[in-house]
C-alpha cells in the first residue's frame, strides 16, 4: 500500500502543544487529526507518538479499538454498504462480498488507485429500498450482487 505523507498543519501542531500535559490528550488529538485528514496518516501518528511520548503501538491500539477512526484515506468514491437489519436479511452481506470481489479490496480499505473505498454502516434510513448501498451520497437500492459490477463501472467511467 502506498501511504501518502501528510503535512502536519499548524493547527494540529498547536493543538498537540495545548493538550500535551492534559489527561485524555491522545483521544483528543486523534479526533482532531481524523477531522482534518479524514483518517489517521501514519507519519502523523509517528509524530504524535514522539510529541506526546506515547508508544506508537498504543496509538494504533486506540485507533483500531474505536470504529470511528480510519487508517486509510477514503476513496474518491466512498461506498457505504448497509448492514442494518432490513438490508442484512435482504442480502446486504452478498452486496459487500460482491463489492470486495469487484474491487479486490476488503472492508475499510481503499483501492490502490484511490478511486473506491468500502465501509459498512448500520441503517441508512431507507429500509424500504433494502438492500442498499450509498456511493458519495447517491442511494442505490433493491440491489442484488449481480448489479454491483455495473454500478462500479458507472463510477469508474467518471474517473
Ligand atoms: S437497514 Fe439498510 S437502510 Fe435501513
Amino acid at each position: 500500500m502506498n501511504e501518502p505523507i501528510e503535512k502536519m498543519t499548524p493547527e494540529i501542531s498547536a493543538f498537540i502543544e495545548e493538550w500535551k500535559s492534559k489527561p485524555g490528550n491522545l483521544i483528543m488529538v486523534l479526533h482532531q487529526v481524523q477531522q482534518t485528514y479524514g483518517y489517521i496518516p501514519r507519519n502523523i501518528a509517528i509524530e504524535i507518538s514522539e510529541r506526546l511520548s506515547v508508544p506508537l503501538a498504543k496509538i494504533y491500539g486506540v485507533v483500531t479499538f474505536y470504529n470511528f477512526f480510519k487508517l486509510e484515506k477514503a476513496g474518491k468514491y466512498k461506498i457505504q454498504v448497509c448492514l442494518g437489519t432490513a438490508c442484512y436479511i435482504r442480502g446486504g452481506d452478498d452486496l459487500l462480498k460482491a463489492l470486495e470481489k469487484e474491487l479486490g479490496i476488503g472492508l475499510n480499505s481503499t483501492t490502490p488507485d484511490g478511486l473506491f473505498s468500502i465501509e459498512a454502516v448500520r441503517c441508512l434510513g431507507c429500509c424500504g429500498l433494502a438492500p442498499v448501498i450509498v456511493v458519495n451520497g447517491n442511494v442505490h437500492g433493491r440491489l442484488t450482487s449481480k448489479d454491483v459490477p455495473a454500478i462500479i463501472e458507472q463510477y469508474r467511467k467518471q474517473g
